[in-house]
């Protein structure tokens, strides 16, 4: 892999990040910063789809974003309540597979029956793959996984000896999606905070310090533009 220039990435995964700091910056609630953030996500699904990028996933909320205000967590939860009902029922018509990744269980049962709802109704589209982390952090899906691969295990219907990389991969919430090619993360974080651990392995990594509800197309561009530039490497030698 040592072309000067690649083509566009398959799968960008993006922590959006910065909704509260963009709302402060304005004198705002933190929850401004999130309604804006979510119509950015709607914008930006679009545009990577229009891009030729096949898979989109964006970090919506962590497993350790409950500890956050409960206000600010109801919020959250109402608007990707109001996501699932409205923008998402367009990405049904425009062709959008969803899936949202995470732990389901612990969500409303409201919430829980929208997504499924979705995930089926898109389950047919040939569009881009949208999956959304909701109550996701990696840790929490490789626990999950590896509870699924031991019940299979002590009722006979799997050798330990015959788990591979594979068994893994399939056995998580991301089970059929080729791995991200790019990162994104927004407002000037360097750090993962739980996502996709286990997916990331050989992801480029792209920073910015632009906040989320800031984000558009053109930054989204530049990202693309860095990751073309990058020359990638998976353990091979250096040219
Ligand atoms: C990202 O923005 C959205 C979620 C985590 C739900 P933040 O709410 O983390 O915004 P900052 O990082 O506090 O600015
Ligand atoms: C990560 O952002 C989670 C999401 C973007 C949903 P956070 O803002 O919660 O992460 P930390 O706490 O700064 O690591
Ligand atoms: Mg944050």
């Amino acid at each position: 892999m040592a072309e000067a220039e690649r083509g566009i990435p398959t799968h960008v995964a993006i922590i959006m990040d910065g909704n509260g700091r963009w709302a402060r910056k304005r004198g705002l609630p933190r929850t401004a910063g999130h309604a804006q953030g979510a119509k950015v996500v709607e914008q930006i699904l679009e545009d990577a789809d229009h891009m030729g990028i096949r898979y989109l996933t964006v970090y919506a909320f962590s497993t350790e974003n409950w500890s956050r205000p409960q206000p600010e967590v109801k919020m959250l939860m109402n608007l990707l309540r109001t996501y699932m009902k409205t923008s998402l029922a367009k990405c049904a018509k425009n062709n959008v597979r969803i899936r949202v990744i995470g732990d389901k269980s612990k969500l409303d049962v409201d919430l829980q029956k929208a997504i499924a709802g979705l995930e089926e109704d898109t389950r047919d589209n040939t569009g881009i793959g949208f999956q959304i982390a909701i109550n996701y952090g990696a840790r929490d899906e490789m626990r999950r996984a590896v509870t699924k691969l031991c019940e299979k295990a002590k009722s006979g219907a799997l050798d330990p000896a015959s788990i591979t990389e594979e068994t893994i991969s399939d056995s998580l919430d991301t089970a059929g999606i080729p791995d991200p090619d790019l990162l994104i993360r927004t407002s000037g974080e360097e750090r993962l905070s739980n996502f996709l651990m286990w997916q990331l392995s050989y992801a480029e990594f792209y920073f910015t310090d632009v906040a989320w509800p800031d984000f558009n197309k053109a930054e989204l561009e530049k990202a693309v533009d860095a990751y073309r530039h990058r020359e990638r490497r998976m353990g091979g030698l250096v040219r």
